[in-house]
Formats: structure tokens, C-alpha cells, sequence
């Protein structure tokens, strides 16, 4: 039997396709980690030939891929490309697509969702009548449901289908380059490793702040709110990392063992502590954007203050902050040690992960010349400054399809650490909306609510840049 693989993409004329995924196939495919015979299957619902959407898949690839683009170089790739036209979600087409497959002897399968999940669970229903298609994986991408009870049916309906091992649930925050080297840059260095707890350290900051609105996606977000778009995913998957004890190994079921555990070890927020623990905003303007709910109270902007019960970080506050139309696009993760005293200022490790790649420590020293006058300094990697490096990093999407493809889980998110977290937010929100606590407003291109600067108090601005 021919073994060659074929992606399937469902959402194959959508934005995350020609923005990321067709990118990301792109630079695999030149180099080299496609097989010769490996196919791409795109499926819409437009008419459109295979060269029609290879000419599109063109003017994508050349604005897109990290791999320099050239015309010899995209022949190769377009040549794997082939359309077919079908309704993914007519259950009867399906008859269709397992000739299509027959025909072309395409019987290994990797399933690309990159459509609403309202749509998973008809997709999983129509791949029913598809010869063999339960032995393949299927790659998902978030929100899984729109709350923890549609996530969990939708797991359930995913899981009768597919071998749990053979589903990978995209966080795309796994792929990026710097998310991958927190563990590096914690668990080589003594003088970080040894460091690494409440009795040295004094906050962990985890900050992602875009400086663009909700553009096409008003409908999806109004409907969400930043806790359930950035922090129950992306950010919890990162302060699990961070906060995590070693794992055996860095690879499988090791390390998602140490994630779930602080996870669940979140201390849960009662009622009488919630405005010390979650603070949401909404941009001025946000209600007229393009299918919001024009009374909607929605957060765009969220700051949380939380605490891991264990040993370890005993009493010490994980500060998370994220929001839209913010004054810049910044994301990274903030160590801040414990002072020598307390007019001095402390030691920041800073692990910078978007836009610019790379990690800073800060210290004091005397300020040159005849002063005893204490400042900071700072020495700093930029790993992004550097050509070399950027064009050696796989983008995210990248590195998630070459380990869907090679079967390496630990970079994706598992379904306990989806249930934990999605319990988790949901009861912070349901918390803060039944006690009627503001949603407050912000102009854009600042920091956020003003009210927010006093939550995050420790924050002194001043120390960071
Ligand atoms: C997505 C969210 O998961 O991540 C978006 O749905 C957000 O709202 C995006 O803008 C941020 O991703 P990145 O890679 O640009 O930081």
C-alpha cells in the first residue's frame, strides 16, 4: 500500500490556511521534510480548479513564508496541492471525497480542522464514511467549544472516532521559539534553576499585549472575551511551564504531568476575593465594531492575579495581563526577584517572546563617576535582532505540523489540560459577572484600564522596558 501522507484541509480558502498553514507547508516542503509523494488536499466549497488555487495559494506563500520564495521552489510545492470542491458539511459528499481518495490511493491521513468548532463534530460525522480514515490524526485548532460543556461533548464525539493519541489540539503559543526555550533557560542555569521559587522570587509576570482590535472576528469574539481567547489557552499553558517542577523528561507524558499538576493546583477564587483577583476592561470603540453585540460587556482587556498552591510557590502571585487595541504589541514572561531591600530595585529576568525574540536579565550597579547613586542595567540576547536565527526558526505552525507528523504530543494541548483550565475561567468569570463588577473602559493604544494599574501595583513601570 502506498504509505504517502496527505493533509486534508478543511477551511482550505480561509485565513488561518493562507495565512499560516499553506506558509508553513511551503517551508517544510523546501527543506525537505515532506516526502516526495506527500499530498495536500485543500477542501472548499468555491469552484475552483487546482491551478486556479495554487495561483491563489501563490500570492500567499510569497508574502508569507519564513523560506525565501522562489518560482522553482513553489512549482515543487504546487504540484502537491489539489483542490476538491465539496460542502463539509453535507454528510452525503463524503461518499465523494472517499472515492476521490481511492482513486488517488491517498489512504494515510493527517485532518487539518481549520474551520469553527461548531463544525468538528459534522466534519467527524461525514469522515465516517471515509474508508480508514479513523486510523489517521486529526489536528484541531482552539477555541475547543465555546464553554467547558461543549468542549467536552465535542471531546467526546472526536474521541469515538479518533485514537485519543491521534488527536493534537493546536495551542499555537507551544510552537513559538521562545515558549520552547523557558525550559532551557530555567533548568541549565543554576543560577535560575536554584532561584526558581516563592523564597527568591517576588511576582512572575506573563504579559500579552496586541495592539489590534477584534478586526474580521467580532462575532467569534464578542461571543468569547479575552479570558477564554488568550488566558485559558495560551497563557495557562505557559504559566504551567513556567511554574512546573522538572519533568523526567521534557518530551510526552512526562512534562504534561508536571503542567496539569499546577493547573490543578490553581488556588480557585472565592467571592469574596475576586477583586483582588481578576480585573477586565473593554476598548472604547469596541462596540461598534463589526458584529458585536452593541450592549455587549465583553472583556477585551483582562488582568489576573493568581496563586499556585504548593511548596514552591507558596503566596506568590502570577500576575497575567492581555488585551486588545493596547498602545504596543508585546508578549513576555517577567521573573521578578526578591530585593535586597526594599528602595532597591529587583532583579528582572525577562524572557521576551514576540515581537522581538530573545531574554534580558536586570541588575543594579553604581552609577558611574562620584555617586553612590544605584542603577539598572541590564544584559541583554536578542535572539530576533539576528538574520540568522530567524530564518533558522520554524514558524509556529511549522514546527506543529512536523510534530504531528513525526507524532511528538508534547507541544500540543491535551483534553485534561483544556477541562482544567476551561473549569477554571469559567468560574472567575461567572464570579466577577454575578457581582456586577465593572468591565472598565479604555482608550486605545494605552495600557489598559486605568483601574489596572493599582491591581497590578507592583508593577513599577519604571523598572522595565
Ligand atoms: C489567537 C487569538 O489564538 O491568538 C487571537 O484567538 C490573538 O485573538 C492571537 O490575536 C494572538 O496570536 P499571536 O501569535 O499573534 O500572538
Amino acid at each position: 500500500m502506498n504509505q504517502n501522507l496527505t493533509f486534508t484541509i478543511f477551511g482550505g480558502t480561509g485565513d488561518l490556511t493562507f495565512r499560516k498553514l499553506l506558509p508553513a507547508l511551503y517551508n517544510m516542503c523546501v527543506s525537505g521534510r515532506l516526502g516526495a509523494d506527500d499530498r495536500i488536499v485543500i477542501i472548499g466549497r468555491r469552484s475552483y480548479s487546482d491551478d486556479d488555487y495554487r495561483a491563489i495559494a501563490r500570492d500567499w506563500v510569497s508574502k508569507f513564508s519564513r523560506l525565501p520564495y522562489t518560482e522553482e521552489d513553489f512549482a515543487g510545492f504546487a504540484s502537491r496541492i489539489h483542490y476538491y470542491q465539496m460542502d463539509f458539511s453535507d454528510k452525503e459528499a463524503y461518499e465523494g471525497l472517499n472515492r476521490y481518495y481511492q482513486e488517488h490511493q491517498l489512504y494515510s491521513h493527517i485532518f487539518y480542522f481549520a474551520v469553527a468548532p461548531r463544525f468538528f463534530g459534522i466534519i467527524v460525522e461525514g469522515l465516517t464514511g471515509v474508508d480508514g480514515a479513523e486510523n489517521g490524526k486529526v489536528i484541531i485548532e482552539k477555541p475547543f467549544g465555546e464553554n467547558l460543556a461543549a468542549a467536552d461533548a465535542l471531546n467526546q464525539k472526536m474521541e469515538a472516532f479518533f485514537s485519543p493519541d491521534h488527536i493534537y489540539r493546536i495551542d499555537h503559543y507551544l510552537g513559538k521559539e521562545m515558549v520552547r526555550n523557558i525550559q532551557t533557560i530555567r533548568f541549565t542555569n543554576p543560577i535560575f534553576s536554584n532561584l526558581w521559587s516563592a523564597e527568591h522570587i517576588e511576582c512572575i509576570q506573563i504579559s500579552a499585549l496586541e495592539d489590534v482590535g477584534v478586526e474580521t472576528r467580532g462575532g467569534y469574539y464578542d461571543s468569547s472575551g479575552a479570558l477564554k481567547d488568550m488566558v485559558q489557552n495560551h497563557l495557562f499553558q505557559i504559566l504551567s511551564i513556567v511554574a512546573m517542577e522538572q519533568p523526567e523528561q521534557f518530551s510526552g507524558s512526562e512534562m504534561h504531568a508536571e503542567q496539569i499538576k499546577v493547573l490543578r493546583s490553581l488556588r480557585p477564587v472565592k467571592a469574596k476575593n475576586i477583586k483582588d483577583s481578576l480585573l477586565l476592561g473593554q476598548y472604547e470603540g469596541y462596540l461598534e465594531e463589526k458584529n458585536v453585540d452593541p450592549n455587549s460587556t465583553t472583556e477585551t482587556y483582562a488582568a489576573l492575579r493568581l496563586f499556585v498552591e504548593n511548596k514552591r510557590w507558596k503566596n506568590m502571585p502570577f500576575y497575567i495581563r492581555t488585551g486588545k487595541k493596547l498602545g504596543h504589541r508585546e508578549m513576555d514572561v517577567a521573573i521578578v526577584f526578591r530585593r535586597s531591600s526594599p528602595e532597591i530595585a529587583p532583579n528582572i529576568l525577562n524572557i521576551k517572546i514576540q515581537p522581538t525574540e530573545g531574554v534580558y536579565l536586570q541588575f543594579n550597579i553604581k552609577n558611574p563617576g562620584d555617586t553612590d547613586e544605584i542603577v539598572q542595567t541590564k544584559m541583554d540576547f536578542c535572539q530576533s535582532c539576528l538574520d540568522i536565527f530567524r530564518i533558522n526558526t520554524p514558524e509556529a505552525y511549522e514546527r506543529m505540523l512536523d510534530a504531528c507528523m513525526q507524532g511528538e504530543r508534547s507541544w500540543f494541548s491535551q483534553w485534561d489540560q483544556i477541562e482544567t483550565s476551561w473549569k477554571f475561567i469559567e468560574n472567575i468569570r461567572k464570579v466577577y459577572y454575578k457581582q456586577n463588577l465593572p468591565v472598565y473602559p479604555y482608550t486605545p493604544e494605552t495600557n489598559g484600564p486605568t483601574e489596572a494599574d493599582e491591581f497590578l501595583n507592583h508593577y513599577n513601570h519604571e523598572w522595565f522596558e
